[in-house]
């Protein structure tokens, strides 16, 4: 078998290994990639957050058309959709961005092997692909597989009816009548997609209330805001089996008649990759929900093995893994690297999108921490009245005694580019008062950050 030998391995191309190897590559290592699909960028380069956000912006512009625009005053005649072309689009996006990665390879002189990586001792990746394998040896492996989505006993996948989200970014026509099951980030983004699209969508919830992991004051006014734009919702139901009957499904919930659709997407959470990866020969530990266990520098329970990302504890997010990978490569050759967890955004990208930051008002009440709050509606701020989106609010918590800010959720208009303001703002452990002095641009939506900053010593301007 050829061999080869890198101060570095890292087994999965996705955001979590590809930066994590630019990283190690920038600080002078030798750095060997492996990746089992054709294209780099993992899961949400090719059928997660790139394809979903390339939908979701193409929905939006098609939905807008049809509504909105007439009360820009631009009148349109005779709008169509065409599902080809917008997914032949979507597939441009998704193509010149993997592509980039494999430029950001080359140019600082990380080498790709295409091929299945499995550790074979605590020092050794063999690498299996068409063309034969490949042995590779090296002193640090990262681990950097990432996810695939979970289903429900009582459901099995056809990819083709009952789906993941990686059919549902390609269906070939709108579903007459989409069924979601789990009201998370993907099954909210993608029943949004195609409701615009023209599908009456289902959303089933297990919980009373949609985004879980979210604000739940906020969450509860997206529900509203969602429904209004005609997306149904079964909250506090449980799908206890989904068949297959003609050209479509019935969904089966307790407690109720079961519904009949064309299609169902399934979106109850993702499970970490491990399968395959010959952990089980070297010894790697695993916890109780099947995720790598690891030390806080990453290093999983046999020396020279790391991991990172979706595979092991924490919000399966890619902006989580690429600082996860950083981290870890830094402190490995520089002997400094860490990630601070209080600062990972979350962000849902439906319309209005919503983001948050820190900590939610449930979470500090849980740890008996004192806070104020602030809030800020989008109604009362100009900008978001000239984009015609004045939906949703800002809610700032700062700490009762020192004002530090503790968390930041934003559901309105561009959140996601909003967030990233109260990020910093966390990082640098700013409080409500550093916000509130700061000068905003006007008529800007970060206005309404600061509003909502003011508006926790009760000195809102404009509310
Ligand atoms: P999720 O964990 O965010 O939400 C799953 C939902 O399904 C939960 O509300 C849960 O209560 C519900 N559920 C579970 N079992 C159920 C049942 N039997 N019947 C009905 N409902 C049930 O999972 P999701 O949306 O699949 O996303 C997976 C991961 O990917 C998450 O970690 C998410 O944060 C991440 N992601 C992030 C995105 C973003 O940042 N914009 C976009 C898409 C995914």
């Amino acid at each position: 078998m050829k061999s080869q030998e890198h101060d570095l391995i890292i087994i999965g191309g996705g955001p979590g290994g590809y930066v994590a190897a630019i990283r190690a590559a920038q600080l002078g290592w030798n750095v060997g990639c492996v990746e089992k699909e054709k294209a780099l960028g993992g899961t949400c380069l090719r059928v997660g957050c790139i394809p979903s956000k390339a939908l979701l912006e193409s929905s939006e512009l098609f939905s807008e058309a049809k509504q909105n625009l007439a009360g820009h005053g631009v009148r349109l005649k005779g709008i169509e959709l065409d599902l080809q072309a917008m997914m032949r689009r979507k597939d441009q996006v998704v193509n010149t961005l993997t592509r980039g990665i494999d430029f950001l390879f080359k140019k600082h002189g990380v080498k790709r092997y295409e091929g299945v990586g499995r550790v074979v001792k605590s020092r050794t990746v063999v690498v299996k692909s068409e063309r034969g394998e490949i042995e590779l040896k090296t002193p640090h492996i990262l681990i950097a597989t990432g996810s695939k989505a979970a289903t429900l006993p009582e459901i099995a996948f056809d990819r083709e009816w009952i789906t993941t989200s990686t059919e549902a970014l390609a269906y070939h026509a709108v579903p007459g009548h989409l069924v979601v099951i789990g009201a998370g980030a993907i099954g909210l983004e993608l029943g949004s997609v195609w409701r615009r699209l023209g599908s009456k969508v289902t959303v089933i919830e297990i919980l009373d209330r949609i985004l879980p992991e979210m604000d739940g004051e906020l969450a509860s006014e997206a529900l509203r805001i969602f429904k209004k734009q005609g997306i149904d919702f079964l909250l506090g139901k449980r799908v206890v089996g989904v068949r297959r009957e003609g050209e479509g499904c019935i969904v089966e919930c307790d407690g109720m008649q079961s519904l009949s659709c064309d299609r169902v997407l399934v979106a109850v959470g993702r499970l970490p990759n491990t399968d395959g990866l010959g952990l089980e020969s070297v010894k790697v530990e695993r916890d109780e929900k099947g995720r790598i266990s690891v030390s806080d520098h990453f290093m999983t329970s046999v020396g020279g093995i790391y991991a990172i990302g979706d595979v092991i504890r924490g919000p399966m997010l890619a902006h989580k893994a690429q600082e996860e990978g950083i981290a870890c490569v830094e402190h490995l050759i520089t002997g400094y690297g860490r990630v601070d967890y209080d600062v990972i955004p979350n962000v849902v990208y439906t319309q209005p999108e919503f983001a948050s930051v820190g900590k939610t008002e449930e979470e500090l009440q849980e740890r008996h921490i004192d806070f104020r709050k602030g809030i800020f509606p989008f109604t009362a701020n100009g900008r978001a009245h000239t984009l015609g989106r004045a939906e949703g609010r800002i809610k700032v918590l700062a700490d009762a005694k020192s004002d530090r800010i503790l968390g930041v959720h934003i559901l309105g208009p561009r959140a996601a580019e909003l967030i990233a303001e109260a990020s910093i703002a966390i990082a640098f452990c700013g409080s409500s008062e550093d916000l509130a002095r700061s000068c905003h641009a006007h008529p800007t939506l970060s206005e309404a950050l600061r509003e909502a900053a003011l508006a926790v010593a009760g000195r809102s301007l404009h509310n």
